[in-house]
């Protein structure tokens, strides 16, 4: 999704920076970037489609010293991802950079051109824009924190802006509105910025900008003004990333690297929060639980349904965001509404969370971005401590995800022998998912015979069919082969039709007590001429014809409910891995993808 950095600098460094930075934004996913600087006593703008690379091949030959620098990567919503389209935009005296949407964008164009203003892009943030270039000229209000104060307030949707007046270039402005944005404190000059890790190389200090705040920055000094344009003392807080200039570590991609991170990440959450007060929630104060979330994250609320339905018996229901926030959904003070999202951030979920928070539900955020404002507007909120994740699809974030809602399952169990049983088992996790990660040729030989198929399908029941979801889900978005999950029992009700001599089959069945009724459908499709890759564990893969109706075969380790979900999801992730490799796929920046979604 868009990202911004903005730079004002005391040397004239601002253009290698602001870039320096943009690039650390590239995981969000993007399909165009441009930077603004002021250089020969003018405001110079350069964009290009694609890459950042391309962006930086463009100005590689140009005097682009400057102080000051506005950059942003696009992802395309309103028009095409041209060059035209790439931001920085500019109207008259006004530039800027904007992620968000501004939903009335229509209207206010309609306006501004019946007062002779003309338009060159099809995007909603020329006429924000425009519009701010309207407020400053047309109305004459010559005040910049004024101007903006009163623009911002006729733009609906979203926003989050970076804007640079041509007669105070050495300044930099900046406001938000359910998008985010921070501002940095560096030594040698001030930042704006997407998220810490775009400036984490040149500050770690930092203040969040509330919403309608507007920021005034220069190079040694930032004002920040509440939404009456009184000046404010925000918290200027320290992050405890650190820069890692090679951050792949010697793998091939981010997303090998991630994956290969899970065992520790997994393993050090389990330490951190199992059997502890922090992360133990009084589970019995509730009779329902909405668990709300976007992609993945959903994907990791449906185990937790299980779980929770299983072995807590609290009626669970798990909602997609976008539906959630529409729905008028039925929530009483009996209701615990936990929000899943790894950036903390994505604009569904947070307006979720928002609701939920206004008919006073106690709200608990599982989120791994700190400080983000879905951590910060919760009740209650538990870090996955996942680390930075830079691939766009998530690996370690969605199995930290499973493994914070697997804890407050087990946490909320009477001291038995099923909570001893899980206890011990959850101790070897570590080692347990090295051992998954060394079952690489088996990944391998799956994705030799998938990745030149169109369709895919994924069976499972229960909790295998929440891992189908996820896995189905992952597959598609890096490799691009169509693949879809379904519950094993549903696939006979329409979908069968589609099964063709070859089509690829893969079944989980990794419960004992479904194991029969997923064979049975697993035979269904066999028999329809599927090619059929089969996932169960051994002491259920000994008792039956597994090789009868098996074209490929993984068979896993014996082991509890809590530790096999965490092995099938990581085996899953490593054969879309191996699978989407094979196709030659840019895996760590799938297309169309963005990793932050910041708009609805
Ligand atoms: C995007 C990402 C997914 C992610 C989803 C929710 O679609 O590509 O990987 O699961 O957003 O993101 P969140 O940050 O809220 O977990």
């Amino acid at each position: 999704m868009c990202g911004i950095t903005g730079y004002i600098s005391k040397t004239n460094d601002a253009n290698t920076v602001a870039i320096n930075c943009l690039k650390n934004l590239e995981y969000r996913g993007y399909d165009s970037s441009g930077i603004a600087i002021f250089n020969e006593n003018k405001i110079k703008l350069y964009k290009s489609t694609g890459k950042i690379a391309n962006l930086c091949e463009k100005i590689k030959d140009i005097d682009t010293t400057s102080k000051i620098a506005i950059a942003h990567t696009r992802w395309a919503t309103h028009g095409k991802p041209t060059e035209t389209n790439a931001h920085p935009h500019r109207c008259k005296n006004i530039t800027l950079v904007h992620n968000g949407i501004i939903e009335n964008y229509i209207e206010l164009k309609e306006f501004l051109q019946k007062n002779g203003y003309t338009f060159n892009t099809q995007t909603d943030t020329e006429v924000a824009c425009a519009y701010i270039a309207y407020v400053y000229n047309d109305l004459n209000i010559k005040d910049k924190l004024k101007c903006i104060n009163e623009a911002c307030k006729n733009l609906k949707g979203s926003y989050a802006f970076g804007i640079i007046f041509d007669d105070e270039p050495e300044t930099l402005y900046a406001t938000r509105k359910d998008s985010p944005l921070i501002v940095g404190y560096g030594d040698n000059g001030n930042f704006i910025s997407s998220d810490i890790t775009a400036i984490i190389k040149y500050t770690n200090k930092y203040v969040i900008l509330n919403d309608y705040y507007i920021s005034k920055i220069t190079c040694d000094k930032v004002e920040n003004y509440d939404e009456n344009l009184n000046l404010v003392n925000l918290e200027i807080k320290t992050s405890d990333l650190t820069y890692n200039e090679n951050t792949k570590n010697g793998y091939s991609h981010y997303m090998l690297k991630e994956i290969h991170e899970e065992p520790t990440v997994i393993a050090n959450l389990y330490k951190r929060y199992l059997d502890k007060d922090i992360a133990t929630i009084d589970l019995k104060k509730f009779d329902k639980i909405h668990i709300v979330a976007c992609g993945s994250a959903m994907h990791a609320g449906l185990i937790g349904k299980y779980l929770f339905e299983t072995y807590a018996r609290i009626e669970t229901t798990v909602e997609i965001a976008s539906e959630y926030r529409y729905k008028n959904p039925i929530i009483t003070d009996k209701t615990l509404v936990i929000i899943i999202s790894q950036s903390g951030e994505t604009a569904d979920t947070l307006a979720a969370l928002r609701l939920a928070n206004n008919v006073g539900a106690y709200t608990l955020a599982i989120v791994n971005q700190e400080n983000s404002s879905i951590a910060r507007e919760a009740k209650k909120c538990l870090y996955t401590y996942a680390g930075p994740e830079i691939a766009v699809a998530t690996t370690k974030g969605y199995t930290s995800q499973v493994a914070v809602l697997s804890i407050i399952m087990i946490n909320s169990l009477k001291n038995n022998n099923l909570k001893d049983t899980i206890l011990k088992e959850t101790a070897t996790i570590e080692n347990v998912l090295e051992k998954t990660i060394d079952m690489l040729p088996e990944y391998k030989n799956i994705a030799n015979k998938i990745y030149e198929k169109n369709d895919i399908f994924f069976i499972g029941r229960g909790i295998d069919y929440a891992l189908c979801m996820e896995g189905s889900l992952k597959l598609k978005e890096i490799s691009y082969i169509h693949s879809e999950a379904y519950a094993a029992g549903e696939l006979k009700h329409g979908t069968i039709s589609l099964i063709e001599n070859g089509t690829p089959v893969i079944a989980i069945a990794t419960d004992e007590t479904l194991f029969e009724k997923t064979v049975s459908n697993v035979k269904e499709t066999k028999a329809r001429g599927a090619y059929t890759i089969f996932i169960t564990t051994k002491s259920l893969a000994d008792n039956t014809d597994v090789d009868d109706f098996s074209d490929v075969k993984l068979i896993l380790n014996d082991m509890s409910k809590i530790n096999i979900t965490h092995v099938v999801a990581l085996a899953l992730q490593l054969i879309s891995f191996e699978t989407a490799k094979l196709k030659n796929c840019d895996i760590d920046k799938p297309k169309n993808l963005a990793k932050s979604v910041t708009v609805e």
